[in-house]
C-alpha cells in the first residue's frame, strides 16, 4: 500500500471531527482548502459584485480546466464544466444521432438517470437498447460485448463504478473493443473519479462524465464532461446558448470549437473554483495512493462484515471499489441505515437500478452502502462493524 499521511488528511477535513463518514459515494467531506476557496469567492462576490469577482478570479476559474485535464489525462479544450454528472452525460448522449434500427450497448449497472435518457431516445428514434450481460464475476462480460457488436451499434455506454455495487467494471477492456470497431464510447465515471486513477487514453473512452461532490471532494453542484478532440466538432450539443455558440447574424450562428460548447453561460463560479482546488488536492496525494488506501480500507470492511452473523456482502466483480454493499438478516435496510446515522455513522441505502434485475427474476434487495475514502481509518471501520453487529 502506498502511504498517505492520514493525520494530515484528517486535519485538512473538518468533518472528520464530527461524523464517521462512510457516504463518500453520496458526497464526500471536502477538505478545508476546497471550502475556503468556495467561501472566499462567495465573499468576493458579496463584496465587489458577481461579475467583478469572476473577472478577478479568471486565473482560478481557468485553472479548473487544467486541473481536470491533469486528473484524467486530456487537454484543457476537451473539458466542459457542467453542474453535475447526469447533465454532463446527457449533453454528450443527446448530441448523438440515432435512427431506427441503430443499436446502443450498455452494461447492466447503468445509472438510472442514464437509462431514462436511453429509453427516451429509444422512444423518439427507434434506436434499440441492448444490455450486455455480466460475466461469471458479475461485471460486464467482455466476450459477450464482442459478440454483440455489429455494424448497427452506434454507441457503447458503460458505468465504470456503479453506485449500487462494489465492482469496478473493466472499462479499458471495453475501450479496446470500442476502438477496434470504431464505436463511440461514453463512460460514466461519476463514482470512479477521485477514488482511483482514471486516464481517458488508457481506458480508450471518447466521452466521460463525472461529478465533483463524490470521491473528488469538490462542492455540490459541480461536475464535468470530457469529449475527445476529434469528436467535439462532430457533436452538436442538444442545447445551445450564447456561450456555447456565437450569433453571427440575425439568422446565423457558429458553435464554438472546443468542449465548452457543451456548457452554459451562467454557472456556480465559486463551485468551479472549488472543483479545480479539489482536483489539485487529489492530484497532490496521488490517485494511486488514494486508490490503494481505499482498496485497503474497503477490503478490511468487507472482511470484517463477513464475519458478522447474518450479514451478507453483495459486491461483485474481480476488482472492487470503495463502495461496500451489504444487508443484515432480521434488520431492515433503511432501519439499519437510520440506526447507524443515530450513532454518528453516515451510510446510505442503495436500491439497484432495474437493469440489474434478472429477466423474470426478482429485483436485488435494497442494501446498506458504506463507501470509504482515504481519510477514513481502520478504527472507523471497526466502529461501523460493531454498530452493525450490536443494536
Ligand atoms: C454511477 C453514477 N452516475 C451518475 C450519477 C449522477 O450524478 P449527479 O448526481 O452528479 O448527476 C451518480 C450519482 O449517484 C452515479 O452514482
Amino acid at each position: 500500500m502506498i502511504d498517505i499521511d492520514i493525520a494530515r488528511a484528517r486535519a485538512d477535513t473538518p468533518g472528520c471531527a464530527h461524523v464517521v463518514h462512510f457516504n463518500n459515494a453520496g458526497a464526500a467531506l471536502p477538505p478545508a482548502q476546497v471550502t475556503d476557496a468556495v467561501i472566499g469567492h462567495l465573499r468576493r462576490e458579496a463584496t465587489i459584485g458577481g461579475y467583478e469577482a469572476a473577472a478577478e478570479a479568471v486565473p482560478q476559474i481557468e485553472h479548473a480546466y487544467d486541473a481536470v485535464a491533469a486528473l484524467i489525462g486530456c487537454a484543457r479544450d476537451e473539458v466542459a464544466l457542467i453542474e453535475n454528472a447526469t447533465r454532463a452525460w446527457d449533453m454528450a448522449f443527446y448530441a448523438q444521432t440515432f435512427t431506427a434500427g441503430d443499436r446502443i450497448l450498455i452494461g447492466r449497472c447503468e445509472y438510472a438517470s442514464n437509462i431514462i435518457a436511453l429509453l427516451q431516445m429509444a422512444r423518439r428514434t427507434g434506436v434499440q437498447i441492448d444490455i450486455v450481460p455480466d460475466d461469471e464475476h458479475g461485471q460486464i462480460s467482455i466476450p459477450a460485448l464482442r459478440r454483440m457488436i455489429d455494424a448497427r451499434v452506434r454507441l457503447i455506454a458503460l458505468t465504470h463504478v456503479p453506485s449500487d455495487n462494489g465492482l469496478v467494471n473493466p472499462a479499458a477492456a471495453v475501450g479496446v473493443i470500442a476502438r477496434e470497431y470504431g464505436v463511440p464510447y461514453l463512460l460514466d465515471a461519476c463514482q470512479s473519479i477521485g477514488q482511483m486513477p482514471v486516464d481517458v487514453d488508457a481506458i480508450g473512452c471518447d466521452m466521460l462524465s463525472a461529478t465533483g461532490r463524490k470521491f473528488l471532494r469538490a462542492p455540490r453542484g459541480t461536475g464535468f464532461l470530457y469529449v475527445r478532440r476529434n469528436l467535439i466538432k462532430r457533436l452538436e450539443p442538444p442545447l445551445l446558448d450564447q456561450h456555447a455558440a456565437v450569433l453571427t447574424a440575425i439568422d446565423a450562428f457558429t458553435i464554438r470549437p472546443d468542449a465548452r460548447r457543451f456548457e452554459n453561460w451562467e454557472s456556480f463560479v465559486a463551485g468551479r473554483i472549488g472543483l479545480g482546488v479539489a482536483a489539485d488536492y487529489a492530484l497532490a496525494w496521488g490517485l494511486d495512493a488514494i486508490g490503494s488506501r481505499i482498496a485497503h480500507l474497503s477490503g478490511m470492511l468487507r472482511d470484517q462484515l463477513q464475519t458478522i452473523p447474518g450479514v451478507f456482502v453483495h459486491d461483485t466483480g474481480t476488482v472492487r471499489s470503495g463502495i461496500v454493499t451489504f444487508t443484515k438478516k432480521n434488520e431492515e435496510t433503511t432501519a439499519l441505515n437510520r440506526r447507524l446515522r443515530a450513532r454518528g455513522i453516515n451510510t446510505s441505502v442503495a436500491a439497484p437500478a432495474p437493469a440489474r434485475i434478472v429477466p423474470n427474476g426478482s429485483p436485488p434487495p435494497a442494501m446498506v452502502r458504506a463507501s470509504v475514502h482515504y481519510y477514513n481509518t481502520e478504527a472507523e471501520v471497526a466502529q461501523l462493524c460493531a454498530a452493525v453487529e450490536y443494536d
